[in-house]
């Protein structure tokens, strides 16, 4: 064997050594560990605190054609096939009646650049690129800024 091999073998035991002690867990199946902790696969983990969703204040954005935060609570709003709840506030045809901002128009352009009557089909689904704003702490340490223009 090659010394290239023996160090690669060598480094390979000691990784799954350390994996294995982090995850000693007698008669157990092993551990999962993610940004929300370390849990047994066999065990069910308490649910986190509701987050809140402040109405009072509207964050802006960080960076142009941000999509905007949703400033109020989405709960049981349906976004399926069969239906589009957001639609039902947020379409040109509802929005003033209900107070809200209309889509823009970039939501009825197709992939081809095609401006159509409807709602594009890649803007249906809201909650691809919208969500809510929260109260919630960053996963990741980041050093994120806004950029200059909308300081
Ligand atoms: C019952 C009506 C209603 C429904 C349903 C609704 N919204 Fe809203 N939405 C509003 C109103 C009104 C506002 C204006 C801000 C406010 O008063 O909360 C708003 C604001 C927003 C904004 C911010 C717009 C901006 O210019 O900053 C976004 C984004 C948004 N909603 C997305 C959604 C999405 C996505 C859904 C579906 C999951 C949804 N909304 C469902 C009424 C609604
Ligand atoms: C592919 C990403 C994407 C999807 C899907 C999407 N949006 Fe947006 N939305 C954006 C972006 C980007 C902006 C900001 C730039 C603009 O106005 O186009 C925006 C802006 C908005 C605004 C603010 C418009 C304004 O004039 O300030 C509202 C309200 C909104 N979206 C609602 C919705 C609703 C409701 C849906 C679902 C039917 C939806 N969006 C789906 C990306 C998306």
């Amino acid at each position: 064997m090659s010394k290239k091999i023996i160090t690669l073998v060598a480094a390979g035991l000691l990784l799954s050594g350390i994996v294995y002690a982090k995850f000693d867990n007698p008669g157990g199946i092993g551990g999962l560990e993610s940004l929300r902790g370390i849990t047994e696969i066999e065990d069910t983990r308490p649910a986190d605190e509701m987050k809140k969703y402040p109405k009072e204040q509207v964050l802006g954005s960080d960076y142009i054609y941000q999509p905007p935060l949703i400033p109020h609570s989405i709960r049981n709003y349906e976004v399926s096939l069969n239906a589009n709840k957001c639609l039902s506030c947020h379409s040109w045809k509802n929005a003033e009646e209900m107070k809200a901002t209309k889509i823009s128009v970039t939501h009825f352009v197709n992939r081809e650049d095609a401006v159509l009557a409807d709602v594009s089909p890649r803007r249906y689904f809201c909650l691809q690129c919208h969500v809510p704003q929260a109260s919630a702490e960053a996963l990741v340490e980041n050093e994120f800024k806004r950029v200059d223009s909308l300081r």
